[in-house]
Order: C-alpha cells, then structure tokens, then sequence
C-alpha cells in the first residue's frame, strides 16, 4: 500500500511552509479543520492547523485516520528544551510521549499515568524515528544543530518558571514540553497508526521563556517543517 502521511501542526506558522509546497493539492474543511491534500516531493500527504492544545490534537489526528486514511502521522513544530545540553533551534524526535499534567496521584497512581489504561506512555514508530536520523544527518538546514531522540511530554500549559520545569523533569524527564504531541499519540496508538514527533527548540521552558520563544517561533517553526519534509520520502 502506497504511503498516505497525515502532517500536523498546531498553528500556522508550524504548516504553512510545508502547505505552500504542495503539488495537485484540495482542502477539505471538517469540523473547522482545513485539510490540505497534496504531494510532497511526490508522497501523498494531508497537512492540517490542529489548533493548540491536546483536545485540539486529538480530534485532529482522529479525523486524518477516520476520514482521511492516512497510513502514518508526523507532528512538526516547536517546544520548549528539557533535556540538558539542549539548546534553542536544536531538535527533538520523540521516542514515547506523554501527558506531563495528568495526575491522580491522590488514587496511588504515578504522576503521568492515565488510570484504567493499559499504557500512559505512547511509543513511537521505530522506522519513523530511523527515518528522522537518517534525513537529519544529511539536512543542511540542520547544520550545527543536534537532534536529541527522547521523550515528549505534553501538557496544556505553556512551560515558562524554572520551578515548574524541574517539577516535570521530576515526574517524567522528557527531552522536550509542548502541546499536542502526546495527545496524538494517544489517538494514534489506539488506532494503531505509526507516528513520529519532530520538533525544534524555540525556548528553554524556563523564566525566559516567553521572550526567547517569540524571537524563535518562525525559524523553530521552519526548522521542524524542513526536517520533516525530508523525512516524509523516507517512510518504508
Ligand atoms: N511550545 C514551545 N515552547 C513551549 C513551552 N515552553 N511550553 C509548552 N509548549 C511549548
């Protein structure tokens, strides 16, 4: 079966590259979603704005596998950097993702653990993440910026206090936060479609957050986008 590769980012900055390189491409509008049907470099993708936030997410990622078929799921965009020695405009592809803010610990369950499921830890594709390395060691974008394989963990907050930073590291140790990623693995893992998460650091998650991210959102952005366009050929 030929390779159909649902492409999601949250907002527009994180798509609207990869959208402008579309060939033979139509939108379909669902649920107030605009999914953008194309070729990539010649593979077939749908790329769609989830909106932020996990719920936003999830939706998405149910409607590309429900009505759009797609055989793989990429999530490109920024994050804020966990892991040490990650730095700003370095990448991050996910290994397993999370949730960082779910918590029942008052019921005996582990912070980040989902209770009544059988997995709070969603694992990745392993040939997607091969993909990713390969398609990053020869990216010129990339040049001087390392790419991390670890951990994602997503929560609906924007990470932005040392104090709250190290208290995720705590719970979780992931090389990255953000918004969505985990909740699309989730959706994925259920549905039993592979994924992977690409995203470049736009900030390190701690009190300077907000103002390094603004200055870095668009080239963080672009960043992903690239890598993410290389690794889309890449698929087996
Ligand atoms: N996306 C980019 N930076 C982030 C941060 N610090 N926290 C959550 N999501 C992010």
């Amino acid at each position: 079966m030929q390779n159909r590769v649902g492409i999601i980012g949250a907002m527009d900055v994180e798509v609207k590259t990869l959208k402008s390189l579309l060939t033979e491409s139509s939108e379909k509008v669902l649920m107030g979603l605009t999914f953008v049907q194309g070729k990539l470099d010649g593979t077939d993708v749908i790329i769609v704005q989830s909106g932020i936030g996990k719920v936003n997410a999830a939706l998405c990622t149910q409607l590309l596998i429900l009505e759009f078929k797609v055989t793989h799921i990429i999530n490109t965009g920024i994050a804020g950097a966990m892991a040490h020695g990650l730095k700003v405009l370095d990448f991050v592809v996910s290994t397993d993702a999370l949730y960082h803010d779910m918590d029942v610990t008052g019921f005996g369950y582990k912070v980040t653990q989902i209770p009544q499921m059988e997995c709070s830890d969603f694992p990745a594709d392993k040939a997607m993440i091969a993909a990713a390395k390969e398609a990053f060691d020869s990216l010129k974008e990339a040049q001087g910026h390392s790419l991390v394989a670890g951990r994602i963990a997503s929560g609906d907050q924007f990470v932005s206090s040392k104090t709250v930073k190290e208290s995720i590291r705590a719970a979780c140790d992931p090389a990255c936060v953000e918004m969505e990623g985990a909740a699309i693995a989730h959706a994925a893992y259920l549905n039993k479609t592979p994924f992977v998460i690409i995203r470049c650091m736009s900030d390190m998650a701690d009190d300077s957050g907000e103002s390094t991210y603004d200055f870095n959102e668009e080239t963080a952005a672009n960043l992903s986008a690239a890598l993410v366009r290389s690794i889309v050929g890449k698929i087996q």
